[in-house]
């Protein structure tokens, strides 16, 4: 299975400091934003990975990371993606390196403590459709939210301004490869971009959206608060372990 990380869009809710780099080079603690998905793919065994990125700091990227070799790989794969036209955008510039292999996705700015392994392994074994991964929070309303019953996912909203439950829906997803004919087929919502959420919406309505409930803590770093809640979580490991 392929990785891909989004790291593209402008950052524009943690401006001022996205005026002079992109956002997911900022640091996290002691590690720029970056080295925490690429960790997790990693060490879910991933080592063939994409990173689609933006904006005008793109080529940061190659200057930080190289080929990876702090992360044990041989190589990275970089795209560029033009503006900020949607979470399910990025994604599209992904097909050609997904090459009809299943693919694990995750957001740039999601940072999360356990690892994704088994999940991972599990959607191997899945025969076709997608997974996501979902963690109960105290502010779903800043996310997608899912409504589950039983062992379904009935459907997700995005930032709903009153959550069906409190089960927010993670930056990390994984998908066969009709993703990209389902990606080609969206319109971009109200705020103007292709939302990773109806191609979800997708899956659940064809019956193939499988989910699980992540363990650990899982943050994403896209307002003030939450980078700074997120290099405290990290933190707070680092001085425990
Ligand atoms: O963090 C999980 C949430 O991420 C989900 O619960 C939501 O359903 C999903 O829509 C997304 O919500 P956000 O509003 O927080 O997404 P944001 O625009 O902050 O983008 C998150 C990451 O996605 C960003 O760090 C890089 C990538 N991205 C985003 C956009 C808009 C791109 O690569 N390109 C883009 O055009």
């Amino acid at each position: 299975m392929k990785g891909v990380i989004l790291a593209g869009g402008l950052g524009k809710r943690l401006e001022p400091l996205t005026r002079i780099t992109n956002k997911h080079l900022l640091p996290v603690y002691d590690k720029p934003m970056i080295y925490y998905p690429i960790e997790t793919l990693v060490d879910a065994g991933i080592k063939d990975i994409l990173i689609v990125t933006g904006g005008n700091h793109a080529g940061e990227f190659l200057h930080l990371l190289g080929n990876g070799r702090e992360f044990g790989l041989k190589h990275i794969n970089y795209t560029y993606q033009k503006g900020e036209g949607g979470i399910a955008e990025a994604l599209g510039l992904a097909e050609h390196f997904a090459d009809n292999d299943k693919i694990v996705v995750i957001l740039g700015d999601n940072i999360i403590e356990s690892s994704i392994k088994k999940y991972a392994d599990d959607f191997l074994k899945q025969p076709k459709g997608a997974k996501i991964l979902l963690k109960e929070v105290d502010d779903p309303e800043r996310f997608g939210v899912a409504e589950v019953k039983g062992n379904k996912i009935l459907n997700i909203i995005e930032k709903p301004k009153k959550p069906k439950s409190k089960y927010a829906v993670t930056g990390i997803y994984m998908f066969d490869s009709r993703v990209f004919d389902i990606i080609k087929a969206l319109k971009p919502s109200d705020r103007g971009e292709l939302e990773i959420t109806d191609v979800n919406n997708d899956y659940i309505s064809i019956g193939e959206m499988t989910f699980d409930v992540l363990d650990g803590y899982w943050t994403d770093c896209g307002t003030h608060e939450s980078l700074l809640n997120a290099g405290n979580l990290i933190a707070k490991l680092a001085y425990s372990g």
